[in-house]
């Protein structure tokens, strides 16, 4: 008997302690997201490296099915300096999922081919909490029945999910923002920031935006293709005798021809303005497709028929030219269509993941947006962006984004000045780039690293947060400066930050449980040295009166017991119906073929190809390598935006 009231006493207690830490999930949604296990987490990651994530989707539009997956990792174990920042994430395409940044970039973990996480000693997580977006609708696990068509609607969609994520995470509002991400989301990311500077404006909750972090941006597309021959030449890839060379500079005429005309309409513009001109970069983009085929030779083993056009010292089979590229890319299509993995993330929709969404590729045209260099201007007034470029990507390269930066106006002058410096950028003891900075703008050359430089360079790349946060040494040693970053230490087992004997670094949900165990116990040698002086009886009577209520109680802690075990959805915050487009979606089925790659070497081009100027062109930005076929969709039941 002193037993069932120790037991009640226990439970009652419990319960109180835990409603007064409030992580009953009931009061607290985000407990319900939270990510307790993956394959190979707990195998295979020291526990004091595993991050306290929380995953889902997050209904943002109930009547047209759009709900944006995030993924957010947060260091238990923090550096200071880490301390109340927050980053969100983007990959390109338009239309590639964020996956690619959290699982084969800059997050925690690289998928095995086992289909199990192990740790990426790189992972931005530990200089900032790190969220992943998929978005917009339609890309990776984030559905929606209306596709975005143009920036200022993605702008528009994502501001809804800022309002939502902090009604999850209150206690992150007053947290820095960085914005960073790769590629497409260099036409996301302005968009983005110029929208929450918006919001700021009119409002009295703003949210604390403090830099744009750009890898290998996509920012002016036309002012960037008309780049690429001249990088190909010089980066050796193209020789000036190559039988296509006419055609090529034929195309390269065209592009020249249009940029002109670009470059005047700016010029006369008194406040940016769309162009029908500027937003469409067919013409220019097929350069790179020309420089491509100019310079395959299918004649050649598999892996060896033309240039990886992410990463110009690989070579890789016709025509993918680096779309199946990089070669974790299987193993993370594999681990994203486990069951298991779905639930552990807490993707509750059927939706199949893919890494680039054909649809929304297809569909997000931008043709009426504006193109993003010309929101740098009002931007740079106020929050700094780094513009980062890894130095072997072709089709987003460092010579076409300063060329850019040539012509940009901002902060009262055109481009970097004369003579601003080109300062060397050490981390730790390795030449890591250099860097060029004026009036807010920063431009960052990363050496020897490819378009995804966190897959080729992740603790380098780390390093740019610190760069941007001014956490940087300035080395005068040799005369002339350099900036010198440090890489984080490893944490041994047991020292330093990362030991668990230290209470303050110790997860809040772990202190409570410790300190309810504590106090439980306690209760519990008080209640049995009581029923032990005390007569049995008394003991009988005074717990009878409370047993349905405690049972009810037991029931609920239970649960939350189980909750907190495998952190389960209890009620799924997303309805179950699959909507006509992620049925559609699941059509477009991966090739999950992995690309081969040999070390770079001179090869000469084969003189057979063809010159025409076809789709391909389109598809050469990040787009999907799922081919399918468009004729799936009924286009009739695709609902029409009005065009912005
Ligand atoms: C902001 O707060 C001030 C004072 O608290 C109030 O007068 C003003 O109306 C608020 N503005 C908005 C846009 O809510
Ligand atoms: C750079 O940004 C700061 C705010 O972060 C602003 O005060 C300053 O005027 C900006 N500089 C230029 C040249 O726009
Ligand atoms: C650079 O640092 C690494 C690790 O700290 C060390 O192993 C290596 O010898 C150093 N290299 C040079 C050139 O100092
Ligand atoms: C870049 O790679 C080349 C060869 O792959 C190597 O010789 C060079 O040292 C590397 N440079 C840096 C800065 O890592």
């Amino acid at each position: 008997m002193a037993h069932g009231c120790f037991l009640l006493l226990c439970l009652s207690l419990t319960s109180f302690v835990l409603a007064l830490g409030k992580i009953d999930p009931r009061s607290d949604p985000k407990l319900n997201l939270l990510v307790s296990d993956l394959p190979g987490l707990h195998s295979n990651i020291d526990e004091k490296d595993i991050p306290r994530m929380y995953s889902g989707q997050v209904e943002l539009y109930p009547q047209n099915n759009t709900r944006y997956y995030f993924w957010k990792h947060q260091d238990t174990h923090k550096v200071d300096r880490n301390h109340k920042r927050t980053t969100f994430w983007f990959n390109g395409g338009p239309g590639c999922s964020s996956m690619d940044g959290a699982l084969m970039e800059l997050g925690p973990f690289r998928i095995n081919s086992d289909k199990e996480v192990t740790y990426n000693e790189g992972s931005w997580h530990r200089l900032s909490d790190m969220v992943y977006v998929d978005q917009p609708g339609g890309t990776g696990f984030s559905t929606t029945d209306k596709i975005d068509h143009e920036l200022n609607q993605v702008a528009r969609d994502f501001m809804r999910f800022l309002e939502k994520y902090f009604e999850l995470f209150p206690e992150d509002i007053a947290n820095d923002i960085y914005l960073a991400g790769e590629s497409y989301a260099g036409q996301y990311i302005p968009y983005i920031a110029a929208s929450i500077l918006d919001h700021n404006a009119k409002s009295n909750s703003t949210y604390n935006l403090k830099g744009l972090l750009i890898g290998n941006g996509w920012i002016s597309p036309n002012e960037q293709s008309m780049l690429y021959l001249q990088f190909a030449v010089e980066a050796g890839l193209i020789s000036k005798d190559n039988a296509a060379m006419p055609k090529i500079l034929q195309q390269q005429e065209e592009c020249q021809k249009i940029v002109s005309k670009i470059d005047a309409a700016v010029e006369a513009d008194k406040v940016p303005s769309w162009h029908d001109f500027e937003s469409d970069s067919t013409a220019c983009e097929a350069i790179l497709n020309m420089i491509t085929r100019a310079t395959t030779n299918l004649n050649g083993p598999k892996h060896d028929q033309c240039i990886n056009i992410y990463d110009y010292r690989l070579r890789d089979e016709s025509p993918a030219c680096g779309m199946t590229w990089p070669p974790d890319l299987a193993n993370v299509y594999k681990f994203l269509r486990e069951t298991q993995v779905l639930t552990d993330l807490h993707v509750t929709t059927n939706k199949q993941w893919t890494e680039c969404s054909h649809e929304v590729g297809r569909d997000l045209k931008a043709r009426d947006s504006m193109i993003s260099i010309h929101l740098f201007l009002r931007i740079l007034e106020s929050v700094p962006i780094m513009l980062f470029h890894g130095d072997r990507d072709l089709i987003c390269n460092t010579v076409g984004a300063l060329n850019m930066i040539k012509k940009l106006k901002w902060g009262g002058h055109t481009g970097f000045s004369k003579n601003a410096p080109q300062i060397p950028w050490v981390h730790g003891n390795q030449s890591a780039g250099y860097i060029k900075s004026e009036r807010n703008l920063t431009f960052v050359s990363v050496y020897n690293a490819s378009h995804m430089v966190p897959f080729d360079k992740p603790d380098v790349l780390r390093a740019l947060l610190d760069l941007m946060t001014h956490h940087f040494d300035a080395d005068t040693s040799n005369g002339a400066v350099k900036y010198v970053t440090h890489p984080l230490e490893r944490r041994g087992a047991g020292t330093g930050p990362g030991s668990s004997t230290n209470p303050s670094t110790t997860s809040s949900v772990t202190r409570i449980i410790q300190f309810a165990v504590i106090l439980v116990l306690l209760w519990g040698l008080h209640v049995l040295y009581s029923a032990y002086r005390a007569r049995p009886s008394s003991i009988i009577k005074s717990s009878t009166g409370n047993t349905s209520a405690s049972n009810g109680q037991r029931k609920k802690n239970v649960q939350w017991a189980e909750n907190l075990r495998r952190f389960q959805l209890e009620e799924q915050l997303m309805h179950q119906n699959t909507s006509f487009l992620s049925k559609a979606l699941q059509k477009f089925r991966g090739t999950e073929r992995r690309g081969n790659y040999t070390p770079p070497r001179s090869f000469s081009p084969d003189l057979r190809q063809s010159f025409e100027l076809d789709s391909l062109a389109s598809h050469a930005i990040d787009d999907d390598f799922i081919i399918g076929s468009d004729d799936e969709l009924d286009e009739e039941t695709r609902p029409q935006d009005p065009l912005l």
